[in-house]
């Protein structure tokens, strides 16, 4: 009798294991005629398994699979703790996550590329200019290919390059050209670990989204005592996969959900030199496309000129007026929410002279000693006209940048636009713009919150956690409804 027939026999036989699968017995058959379980009924042989208590760790390689093809690049870089990184390796090939390795020079000094392929039973990755890497799988596949980036251990220096943005190996290459998560396990002497340079750096990686596991505290290699020592290369482990798990739900809040963002500012040309505009850096709107990206919606993100670069995206629409901003929008349209971050410019300006003449426009105005005047031509509002067009998103939400009474003016936007969320800041001491810092309030017709100072990353996954209530409570009085 071959492993499987035994194993199926320890389950109950091929017509129990049929039923409890739902599949046909003549597929049982077929497994235990080739001997071998395909790789996705795995799972949930190996759930059943559990549930009658039966041990199948001869018959079936008992890895922790996860529900989704997954990728993870584990970098690993110089220090004592380096050798601890083989162990992670073995983990995770007990799973079928798929793994790559890159390792940094200083790492190759305290173990050796050759162990960890053979512990891959793949190329381990080292060169940035290899002719040979290049052809096959370049810097830039793998910077983009995994789902998650673990540095493990991360050294000061790594966190240093990271932190500046220094690009001179594979590894620091591939860091700065991911748009993957990436999750640094420091390691290093506690002196380094607490000297203000790391400090800096480490606040800095924080703020732009990195995730740390942060070192355990004790007695070090090197004999001193402190913070700096490699965790547990399990838990490290245990971390990755409960990131993971949680992941996979986050990723796949906004399943098939479209969502309209406007972000940036528009301007209006006045001639072909001269323009008017609002100051915006569409920083928080990009962020927000960024997060529900992550989260699984299909974003189009339309955008006026910008001179930051732009996230990760279903769908980009770069535009420069308000009516072309407007025209994009309507053209996206039906959606499912609709998000306006965009600092519209509110007028066109018409040049005109003294005697209230119209200038051409279509050459540069000529600078006279004649008094220059400006007639104010309003433009559409683009979230009032969609929020009460027969098109409106299920979810409407605004952006109001306030510099004086900022509760009272955010709730009146909120009834006179008809939208269900204003998100407002006081604007008054110049600080928002362009900023990475944000103090955000959220008006709702019954509700009012106000929001400690964060990140613009940080507010963007708060608010999409908003976004994912209001869309809820949506469904939910849609069912009601019903
Ligand atoms: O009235 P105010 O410009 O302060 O309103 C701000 C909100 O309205 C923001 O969400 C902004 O994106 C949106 N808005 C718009 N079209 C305009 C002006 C503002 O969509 N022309």
């Amino acid at each position: 009798m071959n492993k499987i027939s035994q194993l199926i026999s320890l389950l109950g036989g091929t017509g129990a294991v049929a039923e409890k699968l739902k599949i046909q017995p003549s597929a049982i058959s077929n497994w235990k005629k080739v001997n071998k379980v395909p790789n996705n009924k795995h799972q949930a042989v190996l759930e059943l398994s559990s549930q009658l208590n039966v041990n199948i760790e001869n018959f079936l390689p008992t890895k922790n699979f996860v529900n989704f093809k997954l990728k993870i690049l584990l970098i690993i870089s110089g220090g004592i703790a380096s050798y601890k990184s083989l162990e992670i390796i073995r983990l995770i090939k007990k799973t079928d996550i798929e793994l790559d390795v890159v390792m940094t020079k200083s790492a190759q000094k305290f173990i050796s590329p050759l162990l960890v392929t053979s512990l891959n039973e793949k190329k381990c990755y080292v060169d940035l200019f290899s002719v040979e890497d290049e052809t096959k799988m370049n810097h830039i596949n793998l910077a983009r290919s995994p789902d998650i980036i673990l540095v493990a251990p991360a050294t000061a220096n790594l966190m240093a390059k990271l932190a500046n943005g220094l690009a001179d190996d594979l590894a620091s290459t591939i860091l700065l050209a991911s748009f993957s998560k990436i999750i640094l396990a420091p390691s290093m002497n506690p002196v380094m670990w607490n000297n203000l340079a790391t400090r800096e750096n480490y606040k800095k990686l924080l703020d732009r989204g990195i995730e740390f596991i942060e070192p355990d505290t004790g007695d070090m290699a090197c004999g001193e005592n402190g913070t700096g020592r490699f965790p547990d290369p399990n838990s490290i482990f245990e971390l990755i996969l409960s990131n993971i798990k949680e992941n996979q739900i986050l990723s796949n809040q906004f399943k098939d959900i479209s969502i309209l963002i406007t972000a940036g500012p528009t301007i209006e040309a006045i001639d072909p030199i001269r323009f008017v505009s609002n100051n915006s850096s569409g920083k928080q709107g990009f962020e927000i496309a960024s997060e529900l990206t992550k989260r699984g919606a299909k974003v189009t993100l339309i955008s006026g000129p910008v001179s930051i670069p732009f996230p990760n995206c279903e769908n980009i629409i770069q535009v420069k007026t308000a009516q072309e901003m407007l025209d994009s929008v309507s053209q996206q349209l039906p959606s499912d929410i609709l998000i306006c971050s965009a600092a519209v410019a509110d007028w066109k300006l018409i040049p005109k002279t003294k005697s209230n003449n119209k200038i051409d426009t279509n050459t540069k105005i000529k600078k006279t000693n004649e008094k220059l005047l400006f007639e104010t031509l309003k433009n559409p509002d683009i979230l009032e006209t969609i929020s009460k067009s027969n098109l409106r998103p299920k979810i409407v939400i605004g952006f109001s940048a306030e510099t004086d009474n900022l509760k009272k003016n955010a709730y009146s936007k909120l009834i006179s636009k008809n939208v269900d969320l204003i998100v407002a800041n006081d604007v008054s001491n110049g600080k928002v713009f362009g900023a990475d810092y944000n103090k955000v309030c959220l008006v709702e017709k019954n509700n009012f919150e106000q929001w400690e100072i964060q990140s613009k990353k940080s507010v963007a996954f708060n608010l999409v956690n908003k976004i994912n209530d209001l869309l809820t409570n949506y469904n939910q009085r849609d069912i009601y409804a019903k």
